[in-house]
């Protein structure tokens, strides 16, 4: 397995091979989430081709006073993942690599990056397709893969790719999840053993609305909220239902509609989603 951390060594070798090459982009402290994801691929490059994990905790996506500098670096574990999942190449480059001092020059999506967590998170989505944006130039995969957990920032990511013409295929990846149905998050160690016995309400709330007769989706907000306060530990951010291609709010149900939540469990955001 080939570790580059600069940026200089991830364009010289992305010109010098040729290869279907298959990007995994993550912020490390990596889990059977992307262990997933790394396996899709696999699957998509082939044995010839080449899978690329990078890791890199972006600050530019954190807001000011939250967990970047808390957030899980456990580089000996990321690696030895990579390797038993047979990964070509790890990118980990460090943060001032990544940004010159003084940069000014910013990736921003303006309409899919409004509401949801885009509302709670202000400038969150431009951290993500500015460094999306970079690892695109520096890696030249020819796809990527993002998980469906994070629904919104895979449709940024989309039609970032579409605007700005990457000739890259993005692969949806499906969430995965513990036993209990709580969606797997690097962020989910942060809770306390009170805190993760209380988590799974969010995947309950969602099923039961899947499962609802309402067509109203005011109706349909209001029993998730019911549902998710029946945890005593939960704080809801927003529970919203919106177009999974526009991600616009929706008065009814409609086909590929979205129901989308994030809950905090102290100070731990958690997010997860049904299509309805
Ligand atoms: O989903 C993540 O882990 C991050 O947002 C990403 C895509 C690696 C960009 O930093």
């Amino acid at each position: 397995m080939i570790i580059l951390t600069t940026t200089a060594e991830a364009h010289e070798h992305s010109r010098r091979r040729a290869c279907k090459r298959v990007l995994v982009p993550t912020m490390g402290a990596l889990h059977a989430g992307h262990v997933s994801l790394i396996q899709l691929a696999r699957a998509s490059a082939g044995v010839n081709g080449e899978v690329v994990v990078s890791i890199f905790v972006n600050p530019l996506q954190f807001e000011p006073g939250s967990d970047y500098t808390r957030y899980p670096r456990p580089a000996a574990a990321d690696g030895k993942v990579c390797r038993a999942e047979g990964v070509d190449l790890v990118f980990q480059p460090a943060a001032n690599e990544m940004y010159a001092p003084g940069r000014s020059t910013f990736v921003k999506e303006t309409s899919l990056s409004e509401r949801l967590c885009g509302g709670s998170r202000p400038g969150h989505f431009r951290g993500v397709c500015t460094v999306v944006a970079k690892l695109f130039h520096l890696l030249a995969p020819a796809a990527a893969v993002f998980g469906e957990k994070d629904f919104q920032q895979l449709a940024i990511v989309r039609r970032m790719v579409r605007d700005l013409d990457f000739p890259i295929e993005i692969i949806a990846a499906p969430t995965i999840r513990e036993p209990d149905g709580l969606a797997l998050s690097s962020r989910n160690q942060y809770l306390n053993p009170q805190e993760r016995a209380q988590a799974p309400i969010i995947r309950a709330a969602l099923l039961e609305a899947a499962r609802a007769e309402e067509k109203l989706s005011a109706e349909i907000i209001e029993r998730v909220r019911s549902k998710i306060a029946t945890a005593p530990l939960a704080r809801i951010d927003y529970a919203e239902i919106v177009g999974a291609d526009d991600l616009q709010p929706r008065l009814m149900i409609e086909p590929r509609s979205l129901l989308a939540v994030a809950v905090f469990f102290g100070k731990t955001r958690l997010i997860d989603n049904v299509l309805l």
